[in-house]
Formats: C-alpha cells, sequence, structure tokens
C-alpha cells in the first residue's frame, strides 16, 4: 500500500528504508525498526516512514509502540493517505473514525483503477450490477430524469443504470477511477468529489444509486441525508452495504466497514424514506469467502409527506438482526 509513496526525498534515509525492507522481510523485526528508527532520526517529517515503522511495531508484537507510530503518521500528513487513523481503529476493536480518510481511499483506488475490473469480475465474482439490476426491476418505476451514481468507481454500474435515466452522472474521489468510467461513453457527466462532503445538487435527481461504496463510509447519516435533501419527491434511492449483526457499524479487518440492518433501516426512516425493500446478498467473494451484504431499496419522501404507496413496501423486507 505504501509502496509508491516509500521514499522520504533523502538519500541516505532511504537507503536505510530499503534496508529495514529487507530485515522485515527477512523476518528480523528489531532490527528493521532500529534501522527505520534511524532514518526517521534524518527525516523526522517522513508520514509514509511513520506508517511503515506502525506496521513493523505491530508485527514485532509491540502494539503501544505501532499506536504511538501511526499517531505520529497523522500528525506529520493529517490527511492520513496511509489510512494509519484505521489502523489505530482496529487496534482498538472500535471505529472512532467515521469514515475512511478520503486521501486513503483515492490513493487506494488510483492505484486500483487499471486492474479494477478483471480483479473484481474475474476473481471476485463481484455482483454489484447484477443486484442494482435486480433491485431496479423490483421497483414499479424505476425510470427517472436525471440519476446519480455515487462512487461510480470504473462504470460497471453504467449500463445498468443508462436505460432508466436521460441523464446519468457518476462521481467518485479517485481521478483513475473516474478516466476509466469516461472511457465507457455511457456518462452525461463525472465529478471528481467527495461524496460525504458534496453541496446540494442544483437539480434534484430522480435515482441514486450507491454500489459497494458505502463499505467505504462509516457512519451513513451525512450521505443518507444529503440523498434525502437531493432526491425528487418520491424519488429512489438504492444501495448496498457489508452486512454486520449486532453493533450498528463496524470496522472489519479488510479496513473497510460493515453495518447493521437495523441501524440502516433506522437511518433511513428517520430521514423520511420508506423501506422498500432490505434484502440479504452475496456481494462478492473475498479470499474465496462469500462477502455477505444487504441491498436496500427507499423511496424519498413526497411534497405531502407521504410516499408515493402511501408507506406499503412493494416487495418483501426481507429478516431482522
Ligand atoms: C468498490 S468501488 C465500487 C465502484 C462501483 N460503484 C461499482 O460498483 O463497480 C468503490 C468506489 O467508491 C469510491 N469511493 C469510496 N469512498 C468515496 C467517497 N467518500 N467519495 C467518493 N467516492 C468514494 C472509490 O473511489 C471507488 O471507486
Amino acid at each position: 500500500m505504501v509502496g509508491k509513496l516509500f521514499a522520504s526525498g533523502d538519500l541516505q534515509a532511504d537507503r536505510r528504508a530499503e534496508f529495514a525492507e529487507t530485515l522485515a522481510y527477512l523476518g528480523d523485526l528489531d532490527a528493521a525498526v532500529d534501522v527505520l528508527q534511524g532514518a526517521l532520526d534524518l527525516v523526522p517529517t517522513w508520514g509514509a516512514g511513520w506508517f511503515r515503522l506502525g506496521e513493523y511495531l505491530e508485527r514485532a508484537g509491540d502494539l503501544t509502540g505501532a499506536a504511538r507510530s501511526w499517531g505520529r503518521a497523522i500528525q506529520e500528513q493529517p490527511d492520513d493517505p496511509f489510512g494509519a487513523g484505521l489502523r489505530c481503529d482496529l487496534q482498538r476493536e472500535q471505529p472512532l473514525s467515521d469514515t475512511m480518510p478520503p486521501a486513503f481511499v483515492e490513493m487506494l483506488f488510483d492505484q486500483y483503477a487499471p486492474r479494477f475490473e478483471a480483479s473484481l469480475l474475474d476473481h471476485l465474482d463481484y455482483q454489484g450490477p447484477q443486484i442494482i439490476a435486480d433491485a431496479l426491476a423490483q421497483i414499479s418505476e424505476p425510470s427517472a430524469e436525471r440519476a446519480l451514481d455515487l462512487g461510480c468507481g470504473t462504470g460497471l454500474i453504467g449500463p445498468v443504470l443508462r436505460p432508466h435515466c436521460r441523464h446519468l452522472t457518476g462521481v467518485d474521489l479517485s481521478q483513475a477511477m473516474l478516466d476509466e468510467a469516461f472511457s465507457k461513453g455511457l456518462y452525461d457527466r463525472l465529478d471528481k468529489a467527495d461524496i460525504q462532503a458534496m453541496p446540494r445538487p442544483d437539480q434534484p435527481y430522480g435515482l441514486i444509486v450507491a454500489s459497494d461504496v458505502f463499505n467505504y463510509l462509516g457512519a451513513l447519516e451525512r450521505i443518507i441525508g444529503w440523498c434525502a435533501a437531493s432526491l425528487t419527491p418520491g424519488g429512489m434511492l438504492v444501495f448496498t452495504v457489508e452486512y454486520t449483526v449486532g453493533r450498528d457499524v463496524t470496522l472489519q479487518e479488510t479496513r473497510r466497514f460493515a453495518h447493521s440492518r437495523t441501524y440502516v433501516s433506522d437511518l433511513l426512516q428517520t430521514a423520511g424514506f420508506a423501506m422498500l425493500g432490505i434484502h440479504d446478498v452475496v456481494l462478492r467473494k473475498d479470499r474465496g469467502v462469500d462477502v455477505r451484504g444487504l441491498c436496500v431499496v427507499a423511496q424519498a419522501r413526497t411534497v405531502t409527506g407521504r410516499h408515493l404507496d402511501d408507506g406499503e413496501a412493494q416487495f418483501d423486507v426481507v429478516g431482522a438482526d
């Protein structure tokens, strides 16, 4: 993850860091820590170096030292492109971050973009497009003048949405992912933005979709509130989350978040949505194991405050936590 950025700019420090990498690779973590510490004495503002030192310390069993080192990485680089804050959260077994640092997500997907589709479709058996297509097929009126693909990535959901709208916008944090989406020629507009920090749109959307994106956000209050404010009356929101039982939000070992069924449905109801469906799905595989998720379909409030179907579910709400 740090790979590309793992250079401090100081020749001597970089040599030491490379030697530390070799020592760590050979399993001599105490020596790796010493040598990298020496490099950091030369360049104490080197965020990536502090992050890597935290990794060595964690592997060596010094969790306190690791947390201190990751804290220093954040201090040196407050936009936290390495996800040091998440590593501290994982150690505490409690997500204190309410989201992933945007710089971390951006770097992750900028690096991933060229092999994203091959990896997802060929190796991870990604089901996102089919799950969204199935959800739309169950909505009585899925078409909209304007649709928005939140966290559109390389545009895998574009072919599913295109027949349902006249104008399709995609938003993503990663320029490299957006470039891939652009090459598909399916989107009328592609914007580089953090979906957690967008202003309200000039014109509302009739359909908002987020496939495999909210698992990069912890607390969903802000984005669900934004969707409620950005949909036309009666407009549709369709999204997936990774699924957890118990806690509202869990930061998983994968460094993605998972959300509980009750958290999601309570949140949508509070934001004035009618729940039309919340289905168990398998999103993809991770190291050969099914990643379980939920596909959620909700309808925004109409002008009168009632829902088009008077709040009655158009298809089944499955299961309970
Ligand atoms: C696993 S990909 C899914 C892409 C696409 N929705 C699909 O189903 O193929 C997750 C995407 O969400 C984007 N993303 C994650 N957090 C984001 C945020 N806060 N703002 C904008 N995009 C975000 C990432 O850059 C990445 O392209």
